[in-house]
């Protein structure tokens, strides 16, 4: 604000500099010419007086005498104060007039003398018997210079006030004009070094002020624009990061599942064949009876267990199909209604199987896996009981994540299949591990912790996303993104739940 001040009066200093020096020249020639037009005036004024006077004297000294003409000069003097006139002898006159004496001096000539202070004039005044004299008038003059000290004093006043006038219309018109849009691009320009890159309103003015308003406001955008590009490869980087590290998480732990089912089935099998053996055998005995079928029931247990680890390891090839996505939900819940009743859930399913969506392409089968894991575990979250709704979405872009991990995923369209629970909701720390094989919370015999990586690899295997959210003591939403069918090959074939 104040070097502007100054860049103001600086400008305004100079331009006034410039008037002055104009004045000061055109105050010059101003006294120059008052100067000429005074002499000139004054010239007249002793041409008129002389020739009046000429007259007048020449008729008083033929009628009464020179004494009565010398007192008509003398009356004439005292009257007009500002020419001094006297008679002089003629010789005293030519002498002053700095003509030479031999020089015929008309009647009616009048010889005029220019002397640095004093204009004079002569005119020839006859008398009777030839006798001759001279009229002298005398003007002071004021010389050159001092008018043109005059005109030039009178330049400086004006100077001044223009200088005074000027500074205050400069300032207040920096002000009105200038110094508001200024502020607001310094203030502007401040907040976008400070990353503030929002779009604002350029000045609309075409001025200059206008176009770098404009200016800064393209730079704004492009700015904008690829800090935008930064923050996408950022994620896309982050993303595919964490997808790859997943990857490699679930191949470790598959080689691990891999060999322990291998190792473990055999053994598994020859207890079971035991135990039930000795089922059959102790009929007599109660108390072994009893041993040898929670023997068996355990080894069941186990050999799930095995088979879900074997799942998991070596997913069986998966035969893909059109599946109507809303039918397969219905019977799966159907299927589950007796146990979700039994922990006091009730669920609901939108739209209703008779809405037309499009089909997906996948393994109904491992696609029930899938839905069923995400409908028990949000049973399993409401121990008091409490609504399941299940929303089936068409028709939506894949989720940015995916798209990060597979740019082709951009060109598909996806059915979103929403799971929401009013349960106590996930923990964060938990929600970034809820994926992991063998991640759980449940008590031992409640669950493996094997569902959701299962259903990560079966999801990921169709080329889709599965991902969670949750807000703790609120509830929790899985949303699974399935590709629809897209080749129209796939489409003829007649969906199947
Ligand atoms: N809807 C949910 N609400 C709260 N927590 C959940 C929900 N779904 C999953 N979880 C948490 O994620 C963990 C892992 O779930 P996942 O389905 O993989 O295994 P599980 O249900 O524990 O066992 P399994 O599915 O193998 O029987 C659960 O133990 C639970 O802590
Ligand atoms: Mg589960």
């Amino acid at each position: 604000m104040a070097a502007r001040a100054h860049t103001t009066l600086r400008l305004t200093l100079a331009l006034v500099g410039v008037i002055a020096a104009v004045l000061v020249v055109a105050a010059r020639q101003r006294g120059v010419h008052e100067a000429a037009v005074d002499e000139e005036d004054r010239r007249r004024d002793q041409r008129v007086l002389g020739r009046a006077l000429e007259e007048s004297a020449e008729r008083s000294w033929r009628e009464r005498g020179l004494r009565s003409a010398r007192e008509r000069v003398a009356a004439a003097d005292a009257h007009v104060p500002e020419i001094e006139v006297e008679l002089l002898e003629e010789s005293a006159a030519l002498d002053d007039a700095d003509a030479s004496p031999s020089a015929a001096w008309e009647r009616d000539e009048v010889l005029q003398r220019r002397e640095p202070q004093v204009l004079r004039s002569f005119l020839r005044i006859d008398g009777p018997g030839g006798q001759r004299r001279a009229l002298a008038l005398t003007t002071p003059l004021r010389d050159e210079v001092s008018y043109v000290r005059e005109a030039l004093i009178e330049s400086a006043g004006v100077t001044l006030v223009l200088l005074f006038a000027a500074t205050i219309a400069a300032l207040w018109l920096e002000r009105a004009l200038v110094g508001r849009r200024v502020d607001r691009l310094v203030a502007r320009a401040r907040s976008i070094g400070a990353g503030d890159l929002a779009e604002q309103p350029a000045d609309p003015r075409m001025d200059e002020l206008g176009q770098l308003s404009s200016a800064i406001e393209h730079m704004a955008r492009a700015l904008a624009s690829a800090r935008q590009t930064l923050d996408d490869e950022a994620y896309s980087r982050v993303a595919a990061t964490a997808h790859l590290r997943r990857s490699d998480r679930l191949a470790t732990v598959g080689t691990l599942a891999a060999g322990l089912a291998h190792e473990l089935a055999p053994p598994l099998h020859a207890i079971d064949g035991r135990a039930r053996r000795m089922v059959e055998a102790a009929s007599a005995c109660p108390d072994l009876r009893d041993a040898a079928a929670a023997i068996v029931d355990q080894s069941a247990r186990v050999q799930r267990i095995v088979e879900e680890l074997r799942d998991f390891a070596h997913p069986q090839p998966t035969a893909r199909r059109p599946v109507d996505v809303v039918a397969l939900l219905r019977a799966d819940l159907e299927l589950l209604d007796p146990l979700l009743r039994q922990r006091g859930a009730t669920w609901t399913l939108s739209p209703p199987p008779s809405a037309s969506t499009r089909p997906l392409r996948g393994d109904a089968d491992q696609l029930r896996q899938v839905f069923t894991n995400l409908i028990l575990n949000a049973a399993q979250a409401m121990p008091g009981g409490g609504a399941i709704e299940v929303v089936v979405a068409s028709d939506r872009q894949a989720p940015r994540e995916l798209v990060a991990a597979d740019r082709e995923a951009a060109r598909r369209r996806f059915t979103r299949i929403t799971v929401r629970d009013h349960g106590g909701g996930i923990r964060p720390e938990a929600l970034t591990r809820l994926f992991d094989p063998f991640f759980t919370t449940k008590e031992v015999g409640e669950g493996s912790g094997l569902g959701l990586a299962v259903a990560h690899g079966i999801v990921s295997d169709h080329g889709g996303w599965i991902a969670a959210e949750s807000v703790l003591g609120a509830g929790s939403v899985f949303c699974v993104w399935l590709p629809e069918l897209s080749a129209p090959r796939d489409a003829a074939a007649s969906p199947r739940a």
